[in-house]
C-alpha cells in the first residue's frame, strides 16, 4: 500500500513538473517549434556546432545519424560540423575538458533532450533574455535562469541588451490592455551585434528547431509514416466502395 502512495506521489509530481517550469517566469516571447523545415534544420545543426558543441554535447546523438535525417551529404557534415570528431559514429561530445566546473561553477548540461525538459519555448525565451548585469561573473545574467553562469555566447550576433524593471511593467500592461498581443519584454539594446532583430529571432528559432529535432528525432519519420497510412485507408475505402458497388449491381 505504502508502495502505491510512493508511486502515486511520484506520478503526481511528475505531472506537476512542467506547470512548475512554466509558471516560475512568465515568457515574453511565444515560440512554436517547426521540424518539418529541413533548411532551419540544417541552419540549427550548423549554429549549434558552432556555438554551442564548444560547451554543450549531445551525448545520445550522433554526427552521421544527424547527416542523414537533415540530408547533409557527409562530406560536407565533416568538413564543416564536426568539430569535435571526424567519426560519422562517434557521439556528439563537446570539447569541454572535465574541469569545467571549475571555469563556470557549473558543468554545461548535456542538451539531446533540453527541449523535453524545459519546452522549446523556455529554450527560446533563455536565448533571447541574456542581458548586461555587472554584478555577474560574466557581466551576463538571464531572465529565464537568473544567475546563469552560461555568458552571453550568442552576444556578438543579438548585440547587449539592458533590462528595463519599469518599461517591463509597463510593456506588460500595454500588452494586456491590447489583448496581450506583445508582451513587451522590457529589453533594451545598448550596442548593436551583427544581426538585426529579425535576423536574430530566426537564428534562435532555428537553432531550437534542431533541439526540439535532436530530443525526439524519429517525430518527423513518423509524421510522414502518419500520413502515409491515412493515404493508404483512404484509398482502401475507395476501393472497397467500389467493390460493394460491383457486387451489389445484380440484386438491385
Ligand atoms: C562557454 C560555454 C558555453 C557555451 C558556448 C554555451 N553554453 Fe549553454 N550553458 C553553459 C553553462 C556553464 C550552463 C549552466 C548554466 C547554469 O545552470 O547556471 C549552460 C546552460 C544552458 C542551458 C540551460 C540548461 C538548463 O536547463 O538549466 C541551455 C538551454 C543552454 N545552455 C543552451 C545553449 C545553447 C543553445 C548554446 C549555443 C547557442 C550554448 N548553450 C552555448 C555554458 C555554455
Amino acid at each position: 500500500m505504502k508502495r502505491i502512495k510512493h508511486i502515486l506521489f511520484a506520478g503526481a509530481l511528475m505531472a506537476a513538473a512542467p506547470a512548475f517550469a512554466s509558471s516560475e517566469t512568465a515568457m515574453p516571447y511565444k515560440f512554436e517549434p517547426d521540424t518539418g523545415n529541413e533548411a532551419s534544420l540544417q541552419r540549427g545543426a550548423r549554429n549549434f556546432m558552432n556555438y554551442c558543441s564548444g560547451c554543450h554535447s549531445m551525448r545520445h546523438m550522433r554526427y552521421g545519424r544527424v547527416g542523414q535525417d537533415l540530408g547533409i551529404p557527409e562530406d560536407l557534415m565533416q568538413a564543416n560540423l564536426m568539430f569535435t570528431s571526424k567519426k560519422p559514429g562517434d557521439h556528439i561530445l563537446s570539447a569541454m575538458p572535465a574541469d569545467a566546473e571549475q571555469w563556470f561553477g557549473k558543468q554545461p548540461p548535456d542538451l539531446t533532450v533540453e527541449t523535453r525538459m524545459r519546452g522549446p519555448e523556455w529554450v527560446y525565451n533563455y536565448l533571447m533574455t541574456f542581458y548586461l548585469d555587472p554584478s555577474r561573473p560574466a557581466g551576463t545574467n538571464n531572465l529565464m535562469l537568473p544567475g546563469a553562469s552560461m555568458p552571453h555566447v550568442l552576444g556578438e550576433l543579438q548585440g547587449w541588451q539592458v533590462m528595463e524593471t519599469a518599461h517591463a511593467e509597463e510593456g506588460a500592461a500595454a500588452a494586456e490592455a491590447h489583448g496581450g498581443a506583445h508582451a513587451g519584454p522590457g529589453f533594451t539594446l545598448v550596442s548593436k551585434g551583427s544581426l538585426d532583430e529579425k535576423e536574430y529571432e530566426k537564428f534562435v528559432a532555428d537553432t531550437v528547431n534542431f533541439m526540439v529535432y535532436t530530443a525526439e528525432p524519429g517525430r518527423n519519420g513518423r509524421i510522414s509514416l502518419g500520413i502515409k497510412v491515412m493515404l493508404y485507408l483512404l484509398v482502401l475505402t475507395g476501393l472497397f466502395y467500389l467493390l460493394k458497388r460491383e457486387f451489389w449491381k445484380e440484386v438491385h
